[in-house]
């Protein structure tokens, strides 16, 4: 018997997508090599923005099977000018999670060794936060839709499911994901004022599970007074869990106080492991610096270390994040972290790192 071989759906999508996607790869065979007992094998879908404009699909019909046969699937980002963002999201990446029942997206918030955050005073150790945000219904369920379109008269609903299954299954994972940190402390974010059904019945939930986690400290915030405290008191909080959307846009604003978007990783998990679970960075395509060779990859790796943890690969998680904060620490780093590294920089230091440390 060889070592033991994680084989890889990789989708690298659009723009920086498939700058970091390529960065990722290459750390991540880095790492093999260097631990010597596992490899991985990587199979490279073109399902991208460009393509779809040519053919008329994202995915081929079997794509969504044609992933399950995978351990694991990287994601670089969907997104292009040419096509409208709905279509290219719903194309793509809501219908992966979906239908893989990832139904938990996963997403770390700390200041890198070496970085600093954009608030003024705030220390490495004031800001680490675990942001659980659901990723199956909510605000992100598709259901509605547009009559009388093109006229006066134009009604749209964009209708938000919450189920009792869904809020149920969150926050079992978020408060055991606060029971294995150290602080013990989760934060439940709604905005059961305005919104008196879906997200009283988050309120409501939450309260009914805590009590099977006894260690756990509970608390619950509104979305809107939960961004001012991230700004002024970030070092308050631990874990949080929230709705689809309100934790996509809290996770933009967890990321830039953290120091830059471009170091946010995310983990689409199905936890009950009948699926394979998606890892990919939580910025987008960022048309805006696409083909320049600058992006920041460091989101891309945390992202593939999680992947690796999920794996079973703790030690090489723990050896690539290592690597990756050294090369930080170093101020090896991208233009948005105050840095004048490219993105080739940036990870051929971390493959090298990875020789010395594993
Ligand atoms: P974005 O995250 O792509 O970019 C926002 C800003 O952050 C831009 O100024 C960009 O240059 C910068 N940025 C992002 N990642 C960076 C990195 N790794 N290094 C350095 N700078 C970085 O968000 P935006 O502009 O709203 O969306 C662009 C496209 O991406 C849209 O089509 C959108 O729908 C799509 N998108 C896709 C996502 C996905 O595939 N999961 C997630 C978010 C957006
Ligand atoms: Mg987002």
């Amino acid at each position: 018997i060889g070592p033991k071989i994680h084989r890889i759906a990789c989708i690298p999508g659009d723009g920086i997508g498939v700058d970091i996607t390529e960065a990722a790869i290459q750390v991540l065979k880095a790492l093999a090599k260097a631990t010597g007992t596992f490899s991985f094998d990587f199979t490279t879908f073109d399902w991208s923005s460009t393509n779809y404009l040519e053919r008329g699909w994202y995915m081929p019909p079997d794509g969504l099977s044609q992933l399950k046969k995978f351990d694991a699937i990287y994601f670089g980002a969907v997104g292009w000018p040419d096509v409208p963002d709905h279509i290219s999201l719903w194309g793509l990446i809501l219908p992966i999670r979906k239908a893989l029942n990832q139904y938990v997206n996963v997403r770390p918030t700390r200041i890198l060794q070496g970085t600093k955050s954009p608030l003024e005073g705030c220390k490495r150790e004031d800001l680490d936060w675990l942001i659980i945000r659901e990723n199956s219904e909510g605000e992100y369920s598709g259901q509605g839709g547009t009559s009388h379109e093109d006229s006066e008269h134009t009604v749209a609903t964009e209708v938000s499911i919450f189920t009792r299954v869904a809020i149920e299954r969150i926050m079992h994972f978020a408060f055991k994901a606060a029971q294995s940190r150290p602080r013990k402390h989760l934060t439940m974010v709604t905005k059961s004022n305005a919104q008196r059904h879906g997200m009283v019945l988050w309120d409501k939930i939450f309260y009914e599970i805590a009590p099977s986690y006894p260690d756990v400290k509970t608390e619950k915030m509104l979305v809107d007074a939960m961004t001012v405290r991230m700004v002024l008191n970030p070092k308050s909080m631990d874990t949080i869990v929230a709705t689809n959307l309100h934790a996509d846009i809290l996770t933009d604003l967890a990321a830039a106080l953290s120091g830059s978007i471009g170091i946010a990783p995310s983990s689409n998990l199905d936890p009950t492991r009948k699926n394979p679970s998606m890892f990919e960075p939580i910025h987008g395509s960022a048309p805006d610096i696409a083909g320049k060779g600058i992006a920041n990859p460091v989101g891309a790796f945390w992202s593939a270390a999680e992947m690796v943890r999920w794996v079973g690969e703790e030690k090489a998680a723990d050896a690539l994040m290592k690597a990756v904060e050294a090369v930080t620490a170093r101020g090896v780093k991208t233009k948005d972290l105050g840095g004048s590294e490219d993105t080739n920089g940036v990870t051929e230091a971390v493959c090298r790192e990875l020789e010395a440390i594993v």
